[in-house]
């Protein structure tokens, strides 16, 4: 926190000097992405980027950000920690970053060194939603502000955390849900009995919890339509598929397939084809993510639709860190502007496709 007011202090002073003279940006050059804890730290630069440093010719680079990644689940996951890697390192800060591998035990090993380390911000993306009231103390008592990506936790209040930036995932299950019912209703299927399987995310995970009540709070308002098989499948392409696989032996009429990310669904696919049914036809598919092979899979006709949700969070937390070190406030919550995709769309959208 120390280091943060200096550097507000070296913000204001150059801000004086620039408005007599001139100014200098400082950015970085992204460094190759590798497994556990790695530290990136600022080199100057002076070509254009995405994620604005401030231009006060402060040494950026003494802000260390300490950032506890879940893993490299999914193609979300993938694209979501090249986002932030190559935002911080533009942005000309250092970056201590640390996969987890989906493990809490490892994620909370990682916030208790960048305590260590004294880092001053944490970015944290939280594998489930339980279990961290006693290291988030530990963080709050060391007065290093947090930012939460992507996932919340369920300890009570905002007072711990600075923002929290991120998708809304009851509203994904819900536009899931929906997207199903007006499909169905437009296939003049509406009145059917339908069966619906679902690959649930990471167990306790805040995605998993949100996308399954928010598809429930559609579906309980229309008493054709059930739920007969629910498993995790970890978010995971293999788990998607093997669960599915077990799924087609298990149920006896399968309608709809909803996954919780489009890794799980794009898995599913591959057991629904070995299993000599056509995805897409046979059963109905709706994912969550909106990744490009997602979109591959819908205009292949193999796939219905996915809800998106954007892992491009990095350049939203620049701006968040900058805002911090600026002594301003932060808004607690910033939800993602996100749409949905199905055979509709996407052809069109996928060349635009960064993930
Ligand atoms: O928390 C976001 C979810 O995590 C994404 O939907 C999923 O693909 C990822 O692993």
């Amino acid at each position: 926190m120390k280091k943060l007011l200096a550097f507000v202090l070296v913000m204001a002073l150059s801000l004086s000097l620039a408005a007599c003279g001139g100014t200098e940006t400082t950015t970085t050059t992204a460094a190759p992405a590798d497994d556990g804890t790695t530290t990136t730290t600022a080199a100057p630069a002076d070509d254009g980027d995405e994620s604005e440093a401030p231009d006060n010719g402060g040494d950026a680079s003494d802000i260390v950000v300490g950032f506890s990644q879940i893993g490299a689940e999914s193609d979300w996951r993938v694209a979501n920690t090249n986002s932030i890697k190559r935002s911080v390192e533009e942005a000309g800060f250092t970056l201590i970053f640390d996969d987890a591998q989906q493990k809490q035990e490892n994620q909370i090993k990682a916030l208790r060194n960048f305590i260590t380390q004294g880092v001053d911000v944490i970015a944290f993306s939280p594998v489930v939603e339980s279990g961290w009231d006693e290291v988030i103390e530990e963080i709050n008592d060391a007065e290093i502000p947090i930012i939460l990506i992507d996932r919340a936790t369920d300890i009570e209040g905002d007072d711990y955390y600075e923002t929290f930036m991120g998708s809304d995932f009851v509203e994904e299950g819900e536009k899931a849900g929906n997207w199903l019912v007006e499909f169905m209703e437009a296939e003049g299927r509406g009145d059917e009995d339908i069966k619906i399987v679902e690959l649930e995310g990471t167990v306790g995970s805040a995605p998993a919890n949100d996308r399954a009540s928010g598809f429930r709070n559609i579906l309980k308002d229309h008493a054709n339509y059930e739920i007969v098989a629910s498993q995790t499948g970890n978010f995971t392409r293999a788990e998607g598929q093997t669960v599915m696989e077990s799924f087609l032996k298990s149920v006896d009429k399968i309608d709809v397939l909803y996954a919780h990310n489009d890794d799980m669904a794009l898995g599913a696919i591959d057991a629904i084809k070995a299993a000599g049914l056509k995805p897409g036809e046979d059963i109905i598919i709706v994912g969550v993510d909106a990744v490009k092979k997602a979109f591959e899979a819908i205009v292949a006709g193999e796939m219905n639709c996915t809800v998106e949700c954007s892992p491009l969070l990095g350049p939203q937390l620049i701006d968040n860190i900058n805002k911090l070190m600026a002594g301003e406030t932060l808004d607690k919550r910033t939800n993602t502007i996100e749409s949905l995709y199905d055979a509709s769309n996407a052809e069109q959208e996928l060349p635009n496709r960064v993930y």
